[in-house]
């Protein structure tokens, strides 16, 4: 662990990187991107495999852990196995791990494995074909389940599943979905539905509260409430009672807010750093990179960065408005 520490002015560790690579996903989740992402800006605004690299090196340097690839979907950014082995190569990343929907997770998980990737995390919501087609706005199931097996089979684990819960569309289906995390040993992580869609569609009565949800699971599979320093994850995690393998996550955003554990910032696929997924301002590091700044000047500029992050979040505030860049350029 380095001793250069990320901190914020309200003395949180910054750990966590999140770096998107593209804006552009393929699915059209109705909870993100329901109506596809807005015209692409020039070429030269997104960093270079080359900028991300130098980047996720500093903030490393500055006592960042754990990396994780996103977007939009980052699988459509041409040829990332060669960002990932660059970033597999970064002396002191303890986790890299990628988001992905999966749909060529199938063909190209033992690419990612082999390049130095750690681990997967899958956007699922649905196991019943008609729901994930009603929310994922693409009929994909089939491929999503093989990406799955795929990372299974080549050891891109522990591999967790996020499923965004949506009032109407998957409440139902939460059982179930544990059931499925039993079965193929993952971690199931549940997800309340966030202000963060870019049809402004979100309403407090579409939130299905993380309670609900453990109370539907609970109602068919006994839940225990795993004791481990929780930190800064976002989720509370549970096994299950009798002894069955995986473990469900419920991340609780809305109802439960973490905000006082957060160690995470964000890099968006234009080089903007984002401390917040709610932050109403950004602060482009591209532009310092490609003013030539040395290392030592990024790390200042990043280090003066961490100090403007939000205390938390104002969802639950009459005065809370969305933020303009939704989920799928900033990067979940
Ligand atoms: N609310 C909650 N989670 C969301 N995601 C995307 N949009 C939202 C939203 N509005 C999650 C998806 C994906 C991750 C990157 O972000 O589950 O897995
Ligand atoms: Fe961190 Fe902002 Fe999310 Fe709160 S809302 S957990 S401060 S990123």
């Amino acid at each position: 662990m380095t001793t250069a520490l990320l901190k914020d002015s309200y003395g949180r560790a910054i750990r966590d990187l999140r770096v998107s690579v593209t804006d552009r996903c393929n699915f059209r989740c109705f909870y993100c991107l329901p109506h596809g992402e807005p015209p692409a800006g020039p070429k030269d605004s997104m960093l270079t495999y080359e900028e991300i690299e130098f980047a996720v090196s500093v903030f490393v340097s500055l006592g960042v852990e754990k990396v994780r690839l996103t977007g939009g979907e980052p699988m459509l950014r041409r040829d990332i196995e060669t960002l990932v082995a660059k970033l597999a190569r970064v002396e002191g990343i303890r986790d890299l791990a990628l988001t992905t929907n999966a749909f060529n997770l199938a063909e190209r998980a033992a690419g990612l494995k082999a390049a130095g990737l750690d681990r997967v995390t899958v956007s699922l919501d649905s196991l019943r074909p008609e729901a994930f087609r009603e929310m994922a706005g693409v009929d994909m199931l089939g491929r999503v389940l093989e990406g799955i097996r795929a990372a299974e089979r080549v050891g891109l684990t522990p591999i967790k599943i996020n499923a965004v819960i949506v009032r109407g569309h998957n409440e139902e289906e939460v059982a179930e979905m544990a059931a499925f995390a039993r079965e193929h040993a993952l971690s199931m992580r549940f997800i309340e539905y966030m202000p963060l869609d870019s049809g402004h569609g979100w309403s407090r009565e579409a939130v299905v509260s993380g309670a609900e949800i453990r109370a539907r699971i609970n109602e068919r599979f006994l839940l225990v409430a795993k004791r481990i320093e929780r930190g800064s994850e976002t989720a509370t995690r549970y096994r299950f009672a009798d002894g069955a393998p995986g473990e469900v996550g419920i991340i609780a955003p809305v109802t439960e807010p973490f905000c006082g554990a957060c160690s995470r910032i964000r890099l968006t696929a234009d080089g903007q750093i984002r401390t917040c997924l709610f932050s109403k301002v950004e602060h482009s590091l591209r532009d310092v990179i490609r003013s030539g700044a040395s290392r030592a000047g990024v790390a200042d500029y990043i280090c003066g960065v961490a100090l403007k992050k939000e205390p938390r979040h104002y969802i639950n505030e009459t005065f809370f408005e969305q933020p303009a860049r939704t989920m799928s350029l900033i990067g979940g």
